[in-house]
């Protein structure tokens, strides 16, 4: 190796033990808030988003296996009740107390500009199975059954055309 390859290499070893040491210190001297209510950091909303679209993959292209009806509409209004409206709402009521406590907010997936609407239902699927790991949202793969995730996932994405009946079962 010849010594200016040697220098250029010390080099990069010297700005990589930099950087650590930077990024350490910035964390331990508080520049990263763990407060709810801290402003995102740069770049933090951006990665995330990268991070979960490389998660998901292709779990997009999975269709819904149960039949489009009101009885499965209705199962899947009565699971939201119990796990998902907490957190997410139901329609014509405000968030609730802790869902804007949390940092990121759950959407509220009845209100229009919140809802899934538009994603594929294997998207929403996936992540009612795994969960948004840091974020609040559980995975409910381990407690709830296929069944039982198809059905919510079919009310939330057909939230914006429900029967009086299904908003009724949502506890409106
Ligand atoms: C304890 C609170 C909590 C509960 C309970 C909860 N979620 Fe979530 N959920 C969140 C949070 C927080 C996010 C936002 C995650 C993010 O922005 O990365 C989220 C995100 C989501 C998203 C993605 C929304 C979008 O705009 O992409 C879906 C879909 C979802 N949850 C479905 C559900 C379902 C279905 C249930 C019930 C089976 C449920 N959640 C229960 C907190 C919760």
């Amino acid at each position: 190796m010849s010594s200016r390859t040697g220098w250029f290499v010390l080099g990069v070893i010297a700005a990589l033990v930099g950087f650590l040491v930077g990024a350490y210190l910035f964390v331990s001297l508080g520049g990263v808030s763990m407060e709810t209510t801290a402003q995102p950091l740069p770049l933090e909303a951006t990665v995330a988003h990268m991070a979960l679209r490389a998660s998901i993959g292709n779990a997009g292209d999975q269709k819904n296996p149960l039949p489009f009806n009101e009885a499965n509409l209705l199962a899947g209004a009565r699971e939201f009740k119990t796990h998902c409206a907490f957190c997410h709402g139901i329609p014509g009521q405000p968030r609730s107390a802790a869902a804007a406590g949390m940092f990121p907010k759950p959407p509220q997936l009845f209100k229009r500009h919140e809802m899934v609407t538009d994603d594929p239902e294997g998207v929403t699927y996936w992540k009612a199975t795994h969960g948004i790991r840091l974020s609040g949202m559980p995975g409910f793969g381990n407690t709830l059954s296929d069944t039982q995730r198809w059905q919510i996932t079919m009310l939330v994405a057909h939230a914006d055309k429900l029967s009086p009946a299904v908003r009724t079962a949502l506890g409106q």
